[in-house]
């Protein structure tokens, strides 16, 4: 069986690029839509209610394309909407939490995981409560650190300031002795560098964005709907403001070209 649909990608902006960088790796294979809601970014600073409803909006969007699959690429989405989504919509919807959290428990041999994200995504608590219902035994520890998403998006991912605000936002977090830390928001993953040196050589750091990639692989593979008939998939982008913007930093995020990117919404 083959089903040649495409996979439907969301996040509020450019930065849910860093799932579709994973899926080029895991899936090349699958077609891919890709939707950033660049007009209403950030959503890390919204309310639940708010961030639950641009959400529907933007699967909605996604359904005019007929995907056979959702990813909900926003840590931030995926913690405060996901649920409602599953509840709105047939299509299997999947986000970057559940992923995350069980490379983590899997991971730590302390038993002792740190979780960074934005404002909203560290209030939900929903990192925490996923790794608590994989295993109680695990000790979650958390920090927001709204700066980063910023620094990524000016491109400052290697400068001194960086490396003071890492060092800042991540001090309680390495006096808690963990081994493991789950870098919960889609931007994250750039600063890689930056966050290893802030919270030490010895902590392992979890991709969110990796996770969810190859958790899409499995459904895929248990629903029957991979691509079969494929071997490079094609990528299509829509976002809802003017797309200037969205490519300079999405070709920084994908380390390749993005050849056409449409306004929608
Ligand atoms: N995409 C968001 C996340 O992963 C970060 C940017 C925002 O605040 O909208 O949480």
């Amino acid at each position: 069986m083959s089903d040649p649909r495409p996979i439907g990608v969301f996040d509020s902006g450019v930065g849910g690029l860093t799932v579709v960088n994973q899926m080029q790796d895991i899936l090349p294979q699958e077609d891919i839509v890709y939707f950033g809601d660049t007009a209403r970014v950030p959503y890390g600073t919204k309310s639940k209610e708010t961030i639950t409803r641009f959400s529907v909006e933007n699967v909605e969007f996604l359904m005019t394309h007929d995907v056979k699959l959702v990813i909900v690429a926003c840590n931030t989405a995926s913690s405060l909407g996901l649920e409602f989504l599953k509840r709105c919509f047939k299509v299997p919807i999947i986000g970057v939490i559940e992923p995350g959290a069980k490379c983590a428990v899997s991971r730590t041999r302390n038993r002792r995981i740190g979780v960074i994200g934005t404002s909203a995504t560290i209030a939900s608590g929903a990192y925490e409560k996923a790794i608590k219902k994989i295993n109680p035994g695990n000790s979650v520890f958390t920090g927001s650190c709204p700066l980063f998403v910023p620094l990524v998006e000016e491109g400052w991912i290697d400068n001194p300031v960086a490396y003071t605000i890492a060092g800042i936002y991540l001090k309680n977090l390495k006096a808690k002795n963990i081994d493991t830390l789950i870098m919960g928001c889609t931007h994250y993953p750039i600063l890689r560098r930056v966050i290893k040196d802030a919270i030490g050589p010895k902590v392992l750091l979890i991709d969110s964005a990796r996770e969810v990639a190859k958790e899409a692989r499995l459904v895929l593979d248990s629903c029957g709907l991979f691509n079969r008939m494929s071997t490079k998939g094609e990528h299509r982008f829509f976002v809802s403001d003017e797309p200037g913007r969205f490519i300079k930093m999405g070709e920084k995020f994908l380390k390749k070209k993005i050849k056409c990117v449409k306004r929608a919404l």
